[in-house]
């Protein structure tokens, strides 16, 4: 019995690899799961819309996506955009090492997963994609958000999925009137998927 969240830095529960198949329009992945972090043994109906229904990310440039968990959205975005860098973030060291084994067990070259304060102070994002942790708080969400929307490119555009009945229509408000205007781009399982931009100034 454990109280452990996803995004423990250090999860405390035995790793226990549970490989699973994504079948994407590019093809099938083979991700290595594992206990003590997000989504262990099925991947998560939000990211699977997020991954069938965003628009193509930026071909180049920088990439991130924001708790990567075990890589399937940093991976993804690096099969779609194979010149760019593909930056990928999570506070859980766990789930870190899990989306590096899973870019090399899928031949994919280009995904650079680290902790969020190994990514350069100054960089600048495309494009970034997120399965948000809703769960760590409002106040920390809101936090977190704001931090990293504002490494977006003046071009960037960022695509988000969030499940309604977590708040995804306050949050698409919020964000909107805190200079990122925010659109609803897709709805399906009670999920929504979001497209954020920086206003233009
Ligand atoms: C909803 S899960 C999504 C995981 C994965 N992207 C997916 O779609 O399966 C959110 C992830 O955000 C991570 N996380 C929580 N707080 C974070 C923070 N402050 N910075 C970066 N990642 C964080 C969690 O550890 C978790 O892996």
């Amino acid at each position: 019995m454990t109280n452990e969240h996803y995004f423990s830095p250090q999860p405390t529960s035995a790793s226990q690899p549970y490989v699973i198949r994504v079948a994407l329009p590019e093809g099938t992945l083979n991700l290595s799961t594992d206990r003590g972090v997000f989504s262990y043994g099925a991947l998560d109906t939000g990211t699977r819309l997020l991954l069938l229904k965003a628009p193509p990310p930026a071909p180049t440039g920088n990439l991130l996506d924001l708790g990567c968990g075990t890589g399937a959205i940093a991976i993804t975005l690096a099969l779609r955009s194979p010149n760019a860098t593909v930056w990928a973030v999570d506070v859980n060291e766990r789930a870190v090492e899990l989306t590096r084994q899973n870019a090399v067990a899928n031949q994919v070259h280009n995904v650079r997963a680290c902790v969020p304060q190994d990514v350069p102070e100054d960089m600048l994002f495309d494009s970034i994609w997120s399965n948000p942790p809703i769960h760590i708080g409002k106040p920390a969400l809101h936090e977190l958000l704001l931090h990293w929307l504002a490494k977006l490119s003046p071009s960037g555009a960022a695509i988000m999925v969030v499940q309604k009945h977590l708040g995804s229509d306050s949050l698409q408000a919020w964000l909107t009137a805190r200079g990122y205007p925010t659109e609803r781009l897709a709805s399906a399982k009670g999920f929504r998927l979001l497209r954020t931009t920086r206003a233009s100034r």
